[in-house]
């Protein structure tokens, strides 16, 4: 029995991968590597000294599913591929929809047909929009998106629900992080953007590498402590993890859980770069500039649920966090590019 991780070889999927493997899991990745290179797989694999299968397409390419299912005995399905750069879905929407909502409506279709009915969705603390209550417990409504990309995570979880509802055989696991960041200790896999880094840590990081000058705070004007933006953070080796527990959790049968996958503790922007100069002895120039449309202040969770219920509790502080990022970064400060 193997499980299949889709968009496996990028940052959140290539740390979950690391974890499956180190727990035993057979692993069969699909990736179209649009946001990714193979080469973070082969570092997975050198780092568990353990072997995936790894094919390279497309979930709205049924064919390539249904080749999968027909070859390999999957139980569980581990859906991260999607699109996810906020900005840019607001440019291109449809493209946002077709890959993250036509894929998983073909994924799922794909798993019906075979019978398996286990997944495990990457979602996010986006769905809830401006929250209602901090910090954010699962009961918590769900809020206005302010761009597609949340919308697809919005969407697709109220058509995991659906699903589950009408065919108790499913089990859906909703995962909903908040801001994943980090990188495995050896340094040899991370997050590796395109371009300009549109998230805090890897902007910091470049900065700190010398790519770029200088980092550009996006408001100091915030009800909060020091004025700028609070989040969640949490190490990304943690948030893999998660997955690992919400597997074990699906052989209770639970069919629809939801958990907030987060530290609980939130951390400013401000707070960021100083933890940042603390852990690793280097200065992030920075200059406050106006607020990011779309951005709230205050984003941190309650994250009792899932250790009620999945056993699970982040591990990692964020001295770690901020190490663990810089290792990555100065050992590859290209990312995977040789
Ligand atoms: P990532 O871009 O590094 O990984 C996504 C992977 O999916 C990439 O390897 C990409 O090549 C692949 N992919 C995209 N479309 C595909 C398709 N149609 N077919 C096959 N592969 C495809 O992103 P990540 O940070 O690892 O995020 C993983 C998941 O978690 C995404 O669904 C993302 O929306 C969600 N998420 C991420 C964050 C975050 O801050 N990183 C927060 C909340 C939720
Ligand atoms: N920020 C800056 N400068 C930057 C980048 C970010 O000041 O160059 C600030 C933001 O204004 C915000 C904080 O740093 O206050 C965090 O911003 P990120 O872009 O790193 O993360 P977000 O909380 O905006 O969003 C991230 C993902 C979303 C996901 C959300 C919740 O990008 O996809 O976390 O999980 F939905």
């Amino acid at each position: 029995m193997a499980i299949l991780v889709t968009g496996g070889a990028g940052f959140i999927g290539s740390h979950t991968c690391v974890e499956l493997l180190n727990e035993g899991y057979e692993v069969v990745v699909l990736d179209n590597l649009s946001n990714s290179c193979e080469e973070s797989l082969v570092r997975v694999q050198e780092l568990t000294g353990k072997t995936l299968k790894f094919v390279k397409g497309d979930i709205l390419d049924r064919d390539i599913l249904n080749q999968i299912f027909e070859t390999e005995e999957i139980e569980s399905v581990i859906h991260f591929a999607g699109l996810k750069a906020v900005g840019e879905s607001v440019s291109i929407p449809w493209e946002y929809y077709n890959n993250n909502i036509t894929g998983t409506l073909v994924l799922v279709d794909v798993m019906k047909q075979h019978g398996c009915k286990n997944i495990i969705f990457s979602s996010s603390a986006t769905v809830y929009g401006d929250p209602a209550q901090i910090p954010i417990t699962e009961e918590c409504p769900k809020g206005q998106c302010t761009n597609p990309y949340g919308w697809t995570k919005s969407m697709l979880e109220q058509m995991l629900m659906d699903i589950q509802k009408a065919d108790n055989e499913w089990n859906v696991i909703l995962l909903r992080y908040f801001n994943p960041i980090g990188a495995h200790k050896s340094g040899r896999i991370g997050e590796n953007p395109n371009g300009i880094p549109n998230n805090l840590m890897p902007y910091v990081t470049q900065v700190a590498v010398g790519k770029l000058e200088c980092l550009g705070i996006f408001g100091n004007d915030y009800d909060t402590p020091d004025g700028t933006g609070v989040r969640d953070y949490i190490h990304v080796v943690d948030l893999a993890r998660g997955h690992v527990a919400a597997l074990k959790k699906i052989d209770e049968n639970p069919e629809l859980c939801i958990y907030n996958l987060g530290t609980g503790h939130g951390y400013s922007v401000l707070d960021i770069v100083k933890n940042f100069e603390a852990a690793n002895g280097i200065k992030i120039p920075y200059v406050i500039k106006n607020r990011r449309p779309g951005d709230i202040a205050t984003c941190y969770c309650d994250p009792q649920k899932a250790k009620e219920e999945m056993g699970w509790v982040a591990q990692y502080d964020i001295k770690d966090m901020c190490e663990d990022a810089w290792r990555w970064q100065s050992n590859n400060p290209n990312g995977y590019e040789k």
